[in-house]
């Protein structure tokens, strides 16, 4: 990756860009000429049933999957040969679907991990174990600690992660994705597994990180993403049916298709797992 893609263009106002994105797995279309443009500031959402291609989207933003054809621009700048371990340099972070914390690091530890962008002492300050080094991971356990005070679960610093909630694991997660600063935040499923409760509260943060960074998040309940998204992005099969305010992907009736497809499609499977309730249904 060239130092050239951590500079801004100032002439593109959106910080990440997507044109004609188009991901194959085999025979299969994850992805089908895809666009999309996030704003600094927003929340933009992106829903779609299972299988639609919402991480897979994400992982061609982390550089986890290579699309087949289209462009994919941050601040401007092609972004064509970035690899996940470039995000935190340049400004990106994700929560996985899940929650992915390392079980044999403490909670403070873990959120240290998600901190590189920040953290210059390099390894051969390391190796030779000058003070600069521990200057740095001084400072970086203060930063992760009040990242994760400012989520409100300072008090399990010292926790490992197979003790606590999966609420609070979450927390954990969002913390070290935001401990480098990011100024794009992917979100995968934050609200999955959590309390009606719990989501309130995400709700609230989400709709606080706004004044800080973009958002873009993944999701599958509904109140939460027309609670605070801006925007949304409909995906079915790969395909973009349906793009604009949440009010007004409620009401197209290409997405009502999809969520109803869906449900007929779960019926015939009786599944019976963490598949949307109607409840979760776009309109509903
Ligand atoms: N690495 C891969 N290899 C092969 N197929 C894949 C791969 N990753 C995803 N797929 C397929 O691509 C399609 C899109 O998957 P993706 O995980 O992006 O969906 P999703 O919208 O995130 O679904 P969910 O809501 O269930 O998380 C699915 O059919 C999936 O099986
Ligand atoms: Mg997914």
């Amino acid at each position: 990756m060239s130092e050239e893609s951590l500079a801004t263009d100032p002439a593109d106002p959106d910080l990440l860009r997507l044109r004609d994105v188009t991901v194959r797995f085999g025979g299969l279309v994850a992805l089908d000429a895809v666009s999309l443009s996030v704003p600094p500031g927003r929340v933009t959402g992106v829903i779609g049933p299972n299988g639609a291609g919402k991480t897979t989207l994400f992982n061609v933003v982390c550089g986890f999957v290579r699309p087949q054809a289209g462009e994919l621009r941050w601040r401007g700048r092609v972004l064509s040969r970035h690899r996940p371990h470039d995000l935190a340099r340049l400004g990106i972070a994700r929560t996985l679907q899940g929650v992915g914390l390392f079980p044999g690091l403490t909670v403070l530890e873990n959120v240290m991990v998600g901190a590189d962008r920040h953290a210059r002492a390099g390894f051969l300050a390391d190796l030779l174990a000058l003070p600069r080094a521990d200057r740095d991971e001084r400072a970086l356990r203060e930063r992760a600690l009040a990242r994760l005070e400012s989520l409100g679960v300072a008090e399990v610093a010292d926790r490992l992660p197979g003790e606590l909630s999966y609420g609070v694991c979450k927390r954990v997660a969002l913390a070290r994705a935001l401990v480098g600063d990011p100024d794009l935040l992917l979100l995968d499923e934050p609200a999955a597994g959590l309390s009606a409760g719990e989501i309130a509260e995400l709700a609230e943060l989400i709709r606080g990180l706004r004044d800080d960074l973009a958002v873009v998040l993944v999701e599958h309940h509904m109140d939460l993403v027309m609670d605070v998204c801006d925007r949304v992005l409909v995906l079915d099969f790969g395909k973009v049916i349906a793009h604009g305010t949440p009010a007004e992907v409620r009401d197209d009736p290409a997405v009502v298709a999809a969520y109803l497809g869906e449900e007929v499609r779960d019926a015939d499977a009786e599944a019976g797992g963490t598949r949307q309730s109607a409840s979760e249904v776009p309109g509903a």
